[in-house]
């Protein structure tokens, strides 16, 4: 027995980097899977992978920032699975820039992917969760369901050259605690995962001009790798986290342990404060 069979989780950007991990260490503790990510094939990839291990997933690809995206991501779930358990937000990227050289479609595309797009999944999700909800109260039972929104220690404690970033994953912690606020009463934990450094392609230490593009925007990814060892150097347990580590904090939001824990901020940064 597993602590998430007949679960059901949907999790955003999970075709690779943390939200992969996240989706496979669910998966292998019974959860079925609906997962996103902007990326065709790395989706259809990491179902094939929790299918290939025994579990059950579907992938909806596409930008989380496309209109009427949050309704078809729970619309489909439920078709599917027929349940709403947890909700995991973590699709998004960097796009950094001083302020000075920053632009206004800089700043609204992160506030876009890192918390409008989790508001607006969670605003799709509330129908069924309010009925689901109501029924579970009438036949006095307590079922408890997981939000996890990804932020960073950039959104907790600001970092230079992200203020578009930074803003946008210091309110997704706004919505984490008023979202615990709004739904506790409905037995759902909302709470946020803030990583430090994760060893993904995002971080990934690097002297080459790489770039993705992503809702017509082309950014760079990676780090260059005299920054990556110096900020190597200030994380107390020594190096960047892997995305299992990573996916581990998040774990700890989704399994009955954590039924009493809500609107909280978990900081897994192999010790980093900022
Ligand atoms: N890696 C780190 O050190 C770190 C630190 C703090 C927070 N985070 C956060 O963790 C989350 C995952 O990042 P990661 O490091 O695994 O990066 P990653 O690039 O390895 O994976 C992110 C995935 O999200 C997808 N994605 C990006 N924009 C999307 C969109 N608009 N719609 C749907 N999918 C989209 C990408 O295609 C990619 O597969 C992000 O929210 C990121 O901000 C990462």
């Amino acid at each position: 027995m597993t602590n998430l069979a007949g679960k059901t989780a949907y999790i955003t950007g999970a075709g690779r980097g943390i939200g992969r991990a996240i989706a496979l260490k669910l998966a292998a503790d019974g959860a079925n899977i609906v997962l996103n990510d902007l990326d065709v094939d790395p989706a259809a990839e990491v179902v094939a992978e929790i299918e290939a291990l025994g579990g059950k997933a579907i992938a909806i690809p596409g930008s989380v920032t496309a209109p009427g995206f949050a309704e078809d991501f729970i619309g489909a779930g439920l078709d599917k699975f027929g349940g709403i358990d947890i909700i995991v937000n973590n699709a998004g990227y960097t796009w950094d820039s001083f302020i000075g050289k920053m632009t206004d479609a800089q700043f609204d595309a992160m506030i876009d992917v890192h918390l409008k797009a989790p508001f607006q999944i969670l605003r799709a999700a509330a129908p069924f969760i309010k009925s689901q909800a109501a029924e579970e109260a009438a036949e006095g039972r307590e079922v408890f369901r997981k939000v996890v929104n990804i932020s960073s220690i950039a959104g907790t404690g600001g970092n230079a050259g992200q203020a578009n970033y930074s803003s946008a994953k210091a309110g997704i912690v706004g919505l984490t605690k008023t979202m615990a606020k709004e739904w506790g009463r409905m037995k759902v934990n909302v709470n946020a995962v803030a990583f430090g450094m994760i060893a993904t392609r995002l971080t990934e230490a690097t002297d080459e001009k790489k770039s993705i593009d992503v809702d017509g925007n082309t950014v760079g990814v990676g780090i260059p790798k005299k920054l990556v060892a110096g900020m190597e150097a200030m994380i107390p347990m020594g190096r960047a986290g892997t995305v299992e580590e990573a996916a581990g904090g998040v774990y700890l939001f989704c399994i009955p342990e954590s039924n009493y824990v809500s609107g909280q901020t978990l900081i897994v940064s192999g010790g980093l404060t900022i």
